[in-house]
């Protein structure tokens, strides 16, 4: 198993890329299974989570040749004749869920694996299958699966979301685009992936309106045609670098992310003392050498501080001078880093969904554990500022979203290493 050692102390300066989104790209990928044709998608990033996409499109009976050079993927699913996401994938990447309404739309029938908890909490699918069968479909759920029938195809439908939920509205707004008539989806996700998801199926044919607005309006068609589209930057991994660099006191210029997919995340980092400059697809950042000025925030659906930049700013505010408080609303029990940030010598209180945090000047090196996706990234950004060495164990969660992490932090200068035991 793969482990992170970290040796802080290295003010990271320097340019980077931004990936390609992998938020974004998973429900792309599943999107194609709407069409009969094939699709070419670009800037697809080479993560652990998209290569368990294609594994589950694979199994379904589509093709997907990645080319790794290009950061293509070509998927066909023109010959596709199973239905059926299993179990051992799904507990890998809840994001299999995305499935369900792109096969219940194209071949009435669609079965996945039930999601269970995760590290993040129970994480529910409730609205995802009352999407569904406000469309028309009948849901069950046997054997740990959900079953899914919709022989006589799906029909629009007006939905109200009762929660914002991203994956909820990915998978209806790609169900309705095959359904029969007029869907309007309300309460909907507005996040940048949501957005780039619609112009991928607007590519294939579908009519949609209202993208990156909380009310989408589908018109179904019967059938949808292959396309090529390039997968939007990763606005949480270039959120990621830049509070590396801000926590660091450095400087950093991220390439090819603009600043409104960044939006309130670049504002909280201007609190804490950044000086940002926006470009034409470049964001830049400077703390001109100074220690970070501790920022509260409180998570909120997109437009709001994104719960996948959390951690992060919790690593930021632990050696930022002043007091902070950090909410999490929308999972439950996804302020787990803190417990290895107390290892490392952090002064946070947690109180239900409320972390209180009394910056100190220094962390200090110790060996910590991820426990998931972002929480690892805080990690990986407390090591950076820690007097001394960190080890990093079960960094296959970081693996799962962050391309090459430790060969982009050495490029700005980290002391990054990756040791297999
Ligand atoms: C997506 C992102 C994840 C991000 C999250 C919130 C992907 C692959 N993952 O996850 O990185 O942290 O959005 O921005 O894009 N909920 C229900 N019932 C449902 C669905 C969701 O109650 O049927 C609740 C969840 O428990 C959670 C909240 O809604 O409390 C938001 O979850 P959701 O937006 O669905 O997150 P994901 O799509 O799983």
């Amino acid at each position: 198993m793969d482990s992170f050692i970290v040796r802080g102390g290295q003010r990271l300066h320097g340019v980077l890329s931004a990936s390609g989104s992998k938020n974004a790209a998973l429900p792309i990928m599943a999107a194609t299974l709407l069409s009969a044709e094939q699709c070419l998608l670009r800037r697809v990033p080479n993560l652990r989570d998209i290569a368990t996409m294609a594994t589950l499109l694979s199994s379904l009976g589509a093709t997907a040749d990645r080319d790794p050079k290009e950061a293509s993927v070509a998927l066909n699913s023109c010959a596709l004749d199973q239905f059926r996401a299993p179990y051992d994938l799904v507990k890998t990447m809840r994001a299999s869920i995305l499935v369900l309404g792109p096969l219940l739309a194209r071949f009435g029938q669609a079965e996945v694996s039930f999601p269970g908890g995760c590290a993040i909490g129970s994480r529910p699918v409730d609205l995802h299958i009352r999407a569904m069968e406000a469309m028309g479909a009948t849901v069950a759920v046997e054997s740990g699966y959900i079953v899914a029938k919709a022989p006589r195809g799906l029909s629009g439908a007006d939905f109200c979301f009762d929660t914002v939920t991203v994956g909820g509205t990915e998978n209806a707004v790609m169900a309705a685009t095959l359904a029969r008539g007029h869907s309007t989806l309300r309460n909907a996700a507005r996040e940048p992936e949501i957005v780039d998801l619609v112009q991928f199926l607007r590519a294939m044919g579908a009519r949609i309106e209202g993208e990156g607005t909380d009310t989408l309006e589908i018109e179904g068609v019967s059938a949808l045609h292959g396309a090529t589209y390039e997968v939007m930057p990763d606005r949480i991994e270039a959120g990621t670098y830049l509070v590396a660099a801000a926590a660091t006191r450095g400087d950093v210029k991220i390439d090819g992310i603009s600043s409104e997919v960044l939006g309130v995340v670049i504002d909280k980092l201007a609190l804490a003392g950044a000086e940002i400059t926006c470009g034409e697809g470049l964001v830049s950042l400077d703390m001109k050498t100074k220690r970070p000025t501790a920022v509260d925030i409180e998570t909120e659906p997109f437009p709001g501080f994104p719960t996948d930049m959390q951690a992060q700013f919790t690593a930021l505010n632990a050696v930022a001078l002043g007091h902070s408080s950090v909410v999490e609303t929308v999972f439950e029990n996804r302020l787990m880093q803190v417990h290895e940030m107390r290892r490392m010598g952090a002064e946070i209180d947690i109180a239900g969904d409320r972390a209180q945090i009394t910056g100190c000047e220094q962390l200090q090196g110790a060996p910590v554990m991820a426990s998931d996706l972002r929480a690892s990234a805080s990690l990986v950004i407390a090591g950076l500022v820690a007097d001394g060495e960190t080890r990093i164990d079960r960094i296959y969660h970081i693996d799962r979203g962050y391309e090459n992490i430790e060969g982009k932090l050495q490029c700005l200068g980290a002391d990054i290493r990756r040791i297999s035991t």
